[in-house]
């Protein structure tokens, strides 16, 4: 099967001018400015296929939103190559809009004045979406989001989860085959990012739409998603299954313990490379240790793990190739 998504070593570094003090600043020293570079970016490689689910997750900066927004031409790359849906799309951008939708949670791109509906024939001019789709698909997703009762409001009158819902309509009108989602449950209720997550699941089944979907909620990735892709500092650091790291961690183990002085302490072990009676055997030794709590694997927790940086993926790519 032919990749729907194409990344290969891909750079974004931003420029980011160093503010200076004293008068020599103040007065605008243009031609002594300093500048820092910031990797965004640093070297990204992936590929995606049709009809693939793809979680993209990663601590805040680690170059989430501006992977997507290369992916969607918004910026360009400064070293790499792209390409998506068969295009390059910081350069075919006219052409290439019409095979995506994209949605960016923290920045809304309906018109705060008009109703929602008004946003949505806008975007059907833009567009150029034939009037039977037009309405096929307004039907369709105003029965699956429930929005009858709020369409002909303003914008401005919304609630963040409503807003959120008009946002993914208005970027899925015109059928997109990829559809990038950038954190867009951020904020909301568990009732609304419920649905939000049947919806994107829906058009995923039926249309075998391909989706990127960034978030924090690793509910959002369980309940959603097919494969997890983490991203930090601008490097991947994994590509693979949610099971893949669970299985992995099923040997990592994390306790917590109460000191007797009321202070709380975790270790976190590998029991394939230190069995269980020898940590324990040497966490008994110590005479200030008031309790002990075995704590659950959860994903979440894993994920933190992973971020806070107690636990090192390159084991698992090892292991992986
Ligand atoms: N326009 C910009 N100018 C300078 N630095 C930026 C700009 N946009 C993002 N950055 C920096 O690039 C890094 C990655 O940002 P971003 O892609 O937004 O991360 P994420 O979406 O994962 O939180 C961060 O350190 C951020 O501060
Ligand atoms: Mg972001």
């Amino acid at each position: 099967m032919e990749n729907m998504i194409e990344v290969r070593d891909v750079k974004k570094y931003y420029k980011i001018a160093k503010r200076e003090k004293g008068m020599a600043a103040a007065a605008g020293n243009l031609f002594n400015r300093k500048y820092e570079t910031k990797r965004a970016v640093d070297d990204i490689s992936f590929s995606i296929k049709k009809g693939e689910i793809v979680g993209f997750i990663g601590p805040n900066g680690a170059g989430k939103s501006t992977t997507v927004k290369i992916l969607s031409g918004i910026l360009y790359p400064d070293a790499g190559e792209v390409k998506v849906g068969g295009f390059i799309p910081y350069k075919q951008r006219k052409q290439y809009v019409k095979n995506i939708g994209v949605v960016f949670g923290q920045k809304s791109q309906l018109n705060w004045d008009l109703p929602l509906i008004e946003s949505f024939e806008l975007m059907k001019f833009i567009y150029k979406i034939p009037q039977k789709k037009y309405e096929e698909n307004l039907r369709l997703f105003s029965k699956l989001l429930d929005m009858e009762e709020f369409i002909n409001q303003p914008v401005r009158q919304l609630s963040l989860g409503q807003r959120m819902r008009g946002d993914i309509v208005a970027s899925l009108l015109h059928s997109p085959e990829i559809v990038f989602l950038d954190e867009p449950t951020i904020g909301l209720d568990v009732v609304a990012k419920e649905r939000i997550r049947e919806f994107v699941r829906y058009m995923n089944e039926t249309e075998r739409t391909t989706i990127i979907f960034t978030t924090h909620d690793m509910q959002d990735i369980e309940k959603v998603c097919d494969r997890l892709i983490i991203i930090d500092k601008g490097k991947k650091i994994y590509d693979g299954s949610i099971e893949e790291i669970k299985n992995r961690y099923a040997n990592i183990k994390t306790i917590e313990l109460l000191l007797e002085d009321g202070r709380k302490e975790t270790k976190t072990f590998d029991v394939s490379k230190t069995p269980m009676s020898v940590v324990m055997e040497s966490l008994f030794s110590e005479k200030n240790i008031k309790d002990i709590t075995l704590c659950e694997s959860e994903i979440d927790s894993i994920i933190r793990d992973i971020y806070e940086g107690r636990v090192i993926l390159d084991d698992l790519e090892a292991e992986r190739n």
